[in-house]
């Protein structure tokens, strides 16, 4: 059985009866239309828990493109059938009135990493990441939280605003799922055109096996791709680049 919560108030009742009753909980949140990168966190939150809990919010505070926000595609049928399979006990949809009562005048800001990468080309982008998921951390109240290393500067900071909030919750990276031609998945891989979607599989191959992050930005141009940027951070190289109008990111580990 899934239960789905509208209600901040009411899912917190809840919770506190799960606290009362000592069952421990997992959290995952996303944006909704789920594919397996998602329901592999919540899998992994399955294992390790004894109840998950999944929101689905399409954060406005994290656009820094309103066209971008515009297209965000949503199946919520689709994915609450995809929840109830996996088996996730509880899912959580906010109202934005309900999660932004404050109106956005109160925020978390970090000031150096998230100015970087990312944080270079969409600015505000991880303020409303941060601000959005330390507000859903403290609804949800869970002993872990699944974050996917797809993501890897936004697992990064939230592993650093919980570290610097003191927050009780354990932040847990997870492995990218990717497709067999290693393109890692994404809800804006479905805006590729056919012949776009064929050569996105270049771009984590040219992260991987390129010698720099210069020679990877020189053999993504090669092939089509408009690179935002390649750079290597603490033995991890990360890029963004864009196919047509669709903007793809992703990261690999360095090696010795
Ligand atoms: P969203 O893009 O929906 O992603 C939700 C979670 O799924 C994130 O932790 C993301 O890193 C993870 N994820 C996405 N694709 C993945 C893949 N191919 N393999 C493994 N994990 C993957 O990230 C967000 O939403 C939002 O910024 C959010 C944290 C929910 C705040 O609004």
């Amino acid at each position: 059985m899934t239960a789905v919560f509208e209600d901040i108030d009411a899912w917190r009742a809840e919770r506190l009866a799960q606290i009362t009753a000592g069952l421990t909980l997992g959290f995952v949140p996303t944006m909704g239309s789920l594919h397996e990168g998602h329901l592999s966190l919540v899998r992994r939150s399955r294992q390790e828990n004894e109840r998950t809990l999944v929101s689905i919010f399409v954060n406005p505070t994290q656009f820094d493109d309103p066209a971008d926000l515009a297209r965000y595609p949503s199946a919520l049928d689709e994915d609450l059938r995809e929840l109830r399979t996996v088996g996730a006990e509880f899912v959580l949809l906010p109202r934005a009135e309900d999660l932004y009562a404050d109106g956005y005048r109160y925020h978390v800001t970090e000031d150096q990493y998230s100015r970087e990468l990312e944080g270079a080309h969409r600015p505000g982008h991880f303020d409303g990441v941060l601000t959005v998921v330390l507000k859903l951390l403290l609804i949800a109240q869970p002993e872990r939280a699944y974050f996917g290393e797809k993501d890897w500067q936004q697992l990064t900071l939230v592993r650093g605003m919980a570290h610097a909030f003191f927050l009780t919750t354990e932040i847990v990276g997870c492995p990218t799922v990717r497709e067999t031609d290693g393109l890692a998945l994404s809800s804006r891989n479905h805006h590729l055109l056919p012949a776009q979607r064929a050569r996105a599989a270049l771009f984590r191959d040219a992260l991987a096996r390129s010698a720099s992050a210069e020679d990877a930005i020189e053999a993504l141009r090669a092939s089509g791709f408009a690179v935002d940027y390649v750079e290597d951070h603490e033995r991890r190289r990360l890029g963004a680049v864009r196919l047509g109008g669709v903007r793809l990111i992703d990261n690999v580990p360095l090696g010795d």
